[in-house]
């Protein structure tokens, strides 16, 4: 049997991952990929299909705007070719990092999220309080000629102090869920991301 292809990419964020705990790969998705998932977020929004994100899960979960301010949209296998192809790299990734760092990662959940001009999301960690299955967070970047006085950066809030990344298409941020808090800033212009979850087994505590 045939060990499958390696990609360079998923080898650099597994020793990222492994060394600091987060990895920030910029510009590496395909464009016409990142093309493809731009428009279909924004199409999604035009058709009114994109509803406010909550924050905490099961009954206690709630909209509040000032906490964050993005509308999404959960992805489904097969609701387009783009989400299929981006949900197939994102499996190689797993099994990837299950291969290497033993990390038990079951399954993906990830959702487009749309943050109009002056959306936030303060700071938090992606780990809910009574459910502790998210384990390795993945955020995908889909704006075209990021520009840094635009603002809407991801703040990384790691041991050494604050790392801003770009929300420049094409990029991606991956850290271990439950360790970096983080926030995404208001931005001027409307900012699109994929923000996904690598999830292990487990369940509500
Ligand atoms: C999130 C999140 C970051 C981003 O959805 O939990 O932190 O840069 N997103 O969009
Ligand atoms: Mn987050």
């Amino acid at each position: 049997m045939t060990a499958p292809a390696e990609s360079p990419l998923t080898a650099l964020i597994v020793d990222d991952l492994a060394n600091q705990g987060w990895s920030h790969q910029h510009l590496v998705l395909p464009a016409d990929l990142t093309t493809a998932l731009a428009e279909e977020c924004r199409a999604r929004s035009a058709a009114g299909s994109l509803a406010p994100a909550s924050v905490g899960r099961g009954e206690g979960q709630q909209i509040r705007e000032g906490v964050r301010g993005d509308r999404i949209h959960w992805l489904e296998p097969g609701q387009s070719a783009a989400s299929d192809a981006y949900l197939a790299l994102m499996d190689e990734l797993r099994q990837r990092l299950n291969r290497e760092l033993y990390m038990g990662l079951e399954d993906f959940e990830c959702h487009f999220a749309l943050y109009p001009p002056g959306a936030f999301y303060q700071k938090h960690l992606d780990r809910f309080r009574d459910d502790d299955r998210r384990a390795v967070s993945v955020v995908a970047y889909l704006n075209a000629d990021w520009q840094p006085d635009q603002g809407g950066a991801l703040r990384l809030y790691l041991a050494d102090g604050e790392h801003d990344v770009q929300p420049e298409g094409g990029s991606l941020v991956v850290f271990l869920s439950a360790e970096l808090p983080h926030e995404v800033l208001p931005a001027n212009r409307e900012r699109l991301s994929l923000a996904g979850w690598f999830r292990r087994r487990g369940g509500a505590l």
